[in-house]
């Protein structure tokens, strides 16, 4: 059985390889514009560790290990990073980002950003929260009265042209036009109401699984841009927003 309290904890836990400078300055490089460092694999291997030991019933995929998912199985969904390049050069928006995939759906999810010490945490039916407060996505119903999140993706350089067509329609549909460098913080940022839509492009599982929890228990909604859902797909242009502006977003970014 999950216990939040228990799994906060050990998202906590992972602080001393986070805040570790040697670890911090390992870097390697995956592709272009795809780096990883040591706290990355550090982190990953400290909570597949914790997670198991813990809860010996649950899988355990990480974007830094085994990363291949069965829709019919449950797992844990780490993103022991996410934002690395923020990490790297020392920007606060990157945050430990874990789901709990269960029964065909994200049950819980916790995003941590330990720069900030803000942490989030959703678990299905008992609603979403910052730092032991409960959040709401915003309630703001016109898109004119919204800030836009784009999440361009730097790894998918080769279709910039369609990035900059999104970020068009936002930036000309919207109050203005934000992107972070993590989807775990921007969509953070959507469940409290700070931002009110968002679209990550060629978004990966271990970007938006605990996201997808948070925003959902924070009365908002995320699906890809056919209105589905699926956790097992890589690569899939993700919106999300209050349930006031989604139609109107979904109707935007598809024109
Ligand atoms: C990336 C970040 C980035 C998003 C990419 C992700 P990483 O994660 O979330 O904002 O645009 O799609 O892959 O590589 O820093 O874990
Ligand atoms: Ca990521
Ligand atoms: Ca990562």
């Amino acid at each position: 059985m999950m216990n939040m309290e228990q799994l906060i904890k050990i998202v906590k836990e992972t602080d001393s390889i986070f805040f570790d400078e040697q670890l911090r300055a390992d870097v390697t490089k995956k592709g272009d514009a795809d780096f990883v460092t040591r706290a990355d694999y550090e982190i990953s291997e400290y909570l597949h560790r914790r997670l198991t030991e813990t809860f010996p019933d649950i899988g355990f995929i990480s974007e830094e290990g085994d990363t291949a998912i069965d829709e019919t199985k449950d797992y844990w969904i780490l993103d022991p990073i996410d934002g690395t390049t923020n990490f790297m050069h020392g920007l606060s928006f990157c945050a430990v980002s874990l789901g709990l995939y269960s029964g065909g759906d994200v049950v819980a999810g916790v995003i941590y950003i330990p720069y900030t010490e803000e942490l989030f945490w959703a678990e299905k039916g008992k609603g979403a929260y910052l730092n032991g407060k409960p959040i709401r996505c915003s309630k703001n119903k016109h898109l004119s009265d919204c800030i836009g999140i784009l999440e361009f993706n730097p790894y998918f350089k080769n279709d910039c042209r369609a990035a900059m067509d999104h970020a068009l329609k936002i930036y000309s549909s919207c109050q203005d036009i934000r992107t972070f460098g993590s989807a775990a913080v921007e969509l953070a940022y959507i469940a409290c109401g700070q931002a009110d839509v968002f679209l990550g492009r060629y978004l990966k599982p271990w970007d938006y699984a605990a996201g997808l929890c948070m925003i959902k228990e924070a009365g908002g909604v995320m699906t890809n841009l056919d209105g589905e859902v699926h956790i097992g797909k890589l690569n899939e242009h993700m919106v999300a927003s209050n349930a006031a502006v989604y139609e109107e977003f979904c109707a935007l970014i598809k024109s």
